[in-house]
């Protein structure tokens, strides 16, 4: 089952390429078409003023990435909350605003009740971004998307979280068009970016040997930061969250404009940092903060672009994504910081797929 690959998550890392294709297949049959999201979606995201989503883990990662594509692309509010947070705090719920569960499983059970929860509020459109075929959280629904990923085994979601963003971003684009801020030339280039998506994955996934290289150096660590702005901060959360539940090293991700409000005083000779800095309107606020860790002896691991000018030096270890895809960048950066903590997790001899105190479908509190 596990053909060339030592572990499932290994296997799943790779699968990436497929899986978005899967995934992308309807949107580029179809164009960003409200019927990729169920039957009653053209009733629905017509009356849509704002999107509630609530998910956990890695898939609420996954939500507030969505959050930049939807308020940018589709001009509507989004807010982003834990599943777990919301179902106990007396919430406000605007009925013309969509609620979007994410779920690899479908059957989490935080997310689940947070969806009832929000039923019960009033909100009466619902969406489930999931990858499992009928499960709860989607029959609960009522509008859906199905993420072609597969079955996914490995504890550490990987394939189930760039496919997830897949659907969010159709989603943008979907309510973008509905609201007239897409046209056609925009749809276009939109789908242009999904076809060339699974390319451009598949050159970050050749950059393994390069990522395991450096995996010696993080595993004789404590501790580890992640940083990145804009649509790459959740990307860094993601990256904190793999290194922390599969090579148990404490990591943790910040908004690389947050260092100097507080996590600069961690930073020391034996804190590695990891940078996700594609070559954005943002670069240069990266390159600063990159400079107030060196300043402070902070070792520096760098995820760039092929055409931005970085240079390794002393402490400064840059790897290059082969390629940039504009607005999707942020699903190529992902398979760098998954590749590195499934190294790290080798080289520390954990049970990757099969994580301590950890597990697949979290149907309990
Ligand atoms: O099945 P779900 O997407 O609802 O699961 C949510 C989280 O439990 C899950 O993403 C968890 O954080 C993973 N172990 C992350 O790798």
């Amino acid at each position: 089952e596990l053909g060339p690959y030592s572990h499932f998550m290994q296997k799943e890392i790779h699968e990436q390429p497929k899986a978005l294709s899967d995934t992308i297949e309807a949107v580029l049959e179809n164009g960003f078409a409200a019927g990729l999201f169920g039957a009653r979606a053209a009733e629905l995201l017509p009356q849509v003023e704002g999107v509630k989503i609530l998910a956990c883990g890695t898939s609420y990662y996954a939500g507030l990435t969505a959050k930049y594509w939807i308020e940018s692309i589709a001009g509507i509010s989004c807010d982003v909350e834990i599943a777990s947070e919301y179902r106990y705090r007396d919430a406000f719920a605007n009925p013309k605003h969509l609620v979007v569960t994410i779920s690899q499983s479908g059957e989490t059970l935080d997310t689940m009740e947070a969806l009832k929860y929000a039923k019960e509020l009033g909100h009466s459109m619902a969406l489930s971004i999931c990858n499992v075929r009928e499960s709860a959280i989607p029959r609960a629904s009522e509008l859906v998307f199905y993420t072609r990923a597969g079955a996914e085994i490995g504890v550490a979601s990987t394939k189930a979280f760039t496919t997830q963003l897949v659907g969010l971003f159709a989603l943008a684009v979907t309510l973008g068009k509905l609201r007239g801020r897409v046209d056609a030339a925009a749809e276009h280039d939109y789908q242009e970016a999904l076809r060339q998506l699974p390319g451009s994955v598949q050159h970050a996934l050749n950059l393994e040997p390069q990522i395991k290289a450096w995996s010696d150096k993080f595993a004789a660590k404590q501790n580890a930061l992640f940083l990145g702005r804009g649509l790459h901060y959740p990307i860094a959360l993601e990256g904190a969250l793999k290194l922390k539940e599969i090579s148990y090293i404490h990591a943790e991700a910040y908004p690389a404009g947050e260092l100097k409000h507080g996590p600069l005083a961690l930073v020391d000779e034996s804190m590695p940092v990891v940078v996700i800095a594609p070559n954005d309107a943002l670069l240069e606020k990266v390159k600063s903060n990159m400079q107030e860790v060196r300043a402070r002896g902070g070792e520096l691991f760098v995820f760039a672009d092929l055409d931005s000018h970085f240079s390794e030096s002393d402490g400064v270890h840059v790897i290059r994504t082969p390629r940039h895809v504009g607005v999707l960048s942020a699903i190529v950066h992902t398979i760098p910081v998954q590749l590195l903590a499934y190294h790290v997790a080798l080289a520390r001899g954990t049970d990757v797929d099969k994580p301590r105190n950890l597990a697949k479908s979290v149907t309990v509190e």
